[in-house]
């Protein structure tokens, strides 16, 4: 094990382990350092902080690489489906035939809703962001069904309560769409795939029927694909950090949701298509939008640009950006924010200021136009990631539950109020 040394001005010492990955990233551990020093670290927005060991997905963002259980983002966006990557994803290898067919199975047969929760639906006004939908109906599973760490925690597998999350996420998001609409619920159908299942709830209607697309079902599936997993990001850092107090699954889940649905995460799909639709509604030019970006006078960001972790091209905004143009060019369709996008990226991409800090397109620059052409409106963008990124934040949870024993999540601060004062009664404050 290698180790390093913390030197002090009194000449102490304090010697520590550096962890080293499969991948070759170090660590050094300070687990014992506040023990042994007094010393806590410091480090805000955890830019240099590993919250965990994962051996779920890698991210070399300096050379634009994403992994999942080893294997390359662009093999799976190829080759697999959703729930066979899902089952990578949570169990940790590509299952069997069996295996596969198992799961699916699963999946099926957990995709209805209790039917007492669609009047929870009644509640609700029409124009409710379907975030805000999606994340209270999944914690209200916990209500209707028997959760993982409960008082039926020994009468539960992980096994069934994964299927549940994994397959009933897609009803209630279609559900939530139907009733932004005002249309009636379209059941799932035990004959559809999953992707397949999913634009039928959303767009099937009794007097509209819904014909599938194979181009369309290919490019969602591969998008789900892409969105899976990536590591400890808000979203799923936050699904670990609750999980670690032991609430059940469904909890958990709709807190990494919550998190997912800002503007500087996953709600970023939703906002680059709004900023290219002003961009073409208020007749802006390229220029201004990215002089705007770069003023530290308004809080104005190129939404789709930029990541914590790549300082290189995002390989899922490259594949999703070849999606697109093979969507558009294969359906027929005329899009002026498909150019917009591409002249914006260009722009960007030749601007000092992108180019010092790397700033280049992520995730979420190309999936809300890809999202548009398939037909789902911006209000659902976000809601997509959602699905996609759902096995992710399932194997994490998983795999920290997994580690025995694991501990609670429990960052320290450094205090920086009033020091002791003391109570004056309000007759003496004047
Ligand atoms: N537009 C303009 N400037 C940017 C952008 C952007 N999109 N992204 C970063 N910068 C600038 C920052 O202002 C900062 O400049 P400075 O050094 O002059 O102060 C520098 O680049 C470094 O950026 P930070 O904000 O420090 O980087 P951080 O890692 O904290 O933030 C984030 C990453 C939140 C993704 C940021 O790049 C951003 O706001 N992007 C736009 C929103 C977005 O697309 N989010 C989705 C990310 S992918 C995902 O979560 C699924």
């Amino acid at each position: 094990m290698k180790k390093t040394k913390l030197l002090f001005d009194n000449n102490k010492e304090f010697e520590m382990n550096i962890f080293e990955g499969t991948e070759g990233e170090q660590a050094i551990d300070i687990s014992q350092l506040r023990q042994n020093t007094g010393l806590i670290t410091l480090d805000e927005g955890y830019q240099n902080t590993g919250s965990c060991k994962s051996a779920i997905s890698f991210v070399d963002g300096e050379n634009g690489i994403l992994r999942y259980r080893g294997i390359p983002i662009q093999e799976l966006a190829e080759n697999s489906t959703f729930v066979e990557t899902s089952y990578l994803l949570i169990y940790g290898y590509l299952p069997t035939q069996k295996e596969l067919k198992t799961f699916s199975n699963m999946l099926t047969e957990n995709s209805l809703i209790h039917e007492e929760m669609i009047h929870f639906f009644d509640g609700i006004p029409p124009h409710a962001h379907p975030m805000a939908i999606l994340s209270s109906m999944v914690n209200a599973l916990s209500i209707y069904y028997p959760t993982l760490y409960s008082e039926a925690f020994f009468s539960i597998t992980f096994d069934l309560v994964c299927a549940r999350l994994l397959s009933k996420i897609r009803t209630l998001a279609a559900y939530s769409y139907k009733n932004s609409i005002g249309e009636p619920f379209v059941y799932p159908r035990h004959d559809l795939k999953y992707t397949e299942n999913l634009l039928h709830m959303m767009f099937n209607s009794p007097v509209k029927p819904y014909t599938l697309d194979p181009e369309i079902v290919q490019a969602l599936r591969v998008s789900l694909i892409l969105h899976a997993d990536h590591e400890q990001n808000c979203s799923t850092a936050t699904v670990r950090l609750v999980g670690s107090s032991q609430v059940n699954l469904y909890t958990s889940i709709c807190a990494g949701i919550c998190a997912l649905w800002g503007p500087l995460h996953g709600g970023a799909n939703q906002q680059v298509v709004e900023m290219l639709e002003k961009i073409r509604d208020e007749g802006l030019t390229i220029k201004e939008v990215i002089e705007n970006a770069k003023s530290k006078d308004n809080n104005f960001v190129l939404y789709g640009f930029g990541h914590r972790v790549y300082k290189n091209y995002d390989p899922r905004a490259k594949i999703l950006k070849q999606l697109v143009e093979k969507l558009f060019n294969k359906l027929n369709i005329e899009e002026p924010l498909v150019e917009i996008a591409m002249e914006l990226e260009h722009a960007a991409l030749n601007d000092d200021y992108f180019a010092e800090r790397n700033l280049y397109p992520n995730v979420d620059y190309y999936s809300g136009i890809l999202y548009k052409a398939i037909g789902i409106p911006k209000e659902m963008f976000t809601v997509m990631f959602a699905i996609g990124r759902l096995p992710g934040w399932i194997a994490h949870w998983k795999e920290m539950h997994d580690t025995i024993p694991f501990k609670i999540g429990r960052p320290r601060q450094i205090y920086t109020g009033a020091t002791l004062s003391h109570y004056i009664p309000i007759e003496q404050r004047g």
